[in-house]
């Protein structure tokens, strides 16, 4: 199965992602997580790609659809993919259908979650996560059970994301607006594009994820 979650910057793509790893034993492969990786190690892609993320602009096309294909090859025995962050532009989503039309793959469901701006200012100012194993978390929806204790490691390090400053949200907005949405009518008319309330409870919104797959 091939599952592809569109939406604006917090939205809750990553954290319906992670739910859905877990139910379906699928797996997440985010752009966002991979080009982080990349920066960190100070690779020649995190290099190129640091001071556009910081930027909140979209890294080419090109050094994507790399990043992404090799990817999509290493896991093409997997039970299926969730694609979470990209594609991001028309150029991506035809890349990506050649890259599964060669592996004999389909997209089963392109799902949107919708947020508005409001929402999503709150979300990304709140967000932090675990600096040890990456487990996400918010100050007023996603809290530790502990306060300053990880509830998946135990650790009590916590990072902030860099691209989540006002500055940086507001481009990382313009850039979803100016680019990113203009695939929902590409893949609107190919009939499989759902769009799904992100503004609703977590819970709610993976109920509404699984009804789909479900449905299949
Ligand atoms: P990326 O890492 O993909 O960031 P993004 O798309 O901006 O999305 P986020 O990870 O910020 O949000 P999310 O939707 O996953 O929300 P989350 O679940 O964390 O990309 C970063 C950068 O990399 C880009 O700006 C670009 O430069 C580059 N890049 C990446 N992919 C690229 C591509 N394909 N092409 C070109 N460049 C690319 O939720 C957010 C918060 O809200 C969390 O705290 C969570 O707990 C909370 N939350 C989630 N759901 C709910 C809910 N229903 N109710 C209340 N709170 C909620």
């Amino acid at each position: 199965m091939i599952l592809i979650l569109l939406g604006a910057p917090g939205a809750g793509k990553g954290t319906q992602a992670e739910r859905l790893v877990t139910a379906y034993g699928l797996v997440q492969l985010s752009t966002g997580e991979m080009l982080r990786s990349e920066v960190k190690s100070q690779s020649e892609l995190g290099q190129k790609a640091k001071e556009i993320m910081e930027s909140g602009e979209l890294v080419p096309d090109d050094l994507i659809i790399k990043m992404i294909s090799v990817r999509i090859s290493q896991e093409s025995d997997a039970e299926g993919i969730i694609l979470d962050g990209f594609p991001r532009t028309t150029e991506q989503a035809k890349a990506l259908d050649i890259m599964l039309k060669e592996k004999d793959l389909r997209i089963n469901h392109v799902i949107q979650l919708e947020v508005n701006e409001e929402e999503i200012v709150e979300r990304l100012s709140g967000r932090f996560s675990c600096t040890d194993c990456g487990m996400g978390y918010h100050e007023k929806f996603a809290a530790p059970v502990n306060k300053g204790i990880c509830d998946k490691c135990k650790s009590t390090n916590f990072t902030r994301r860099s691209d989540d400053s006002p500055k940086t949200l507001r481009n990382r907005l313009s850039a979803y607006k100016e680019q990113t949405a203009l695939i929902l009518p590409y893949y609107s008319t190919k009939g499989c594009l759902k769009s799904i309330d992100g503004m609703a409870e977590m819970d709610i919104v993976f109920d509404e994820i699984k009804k789909m797959i479900d449905g299949d």
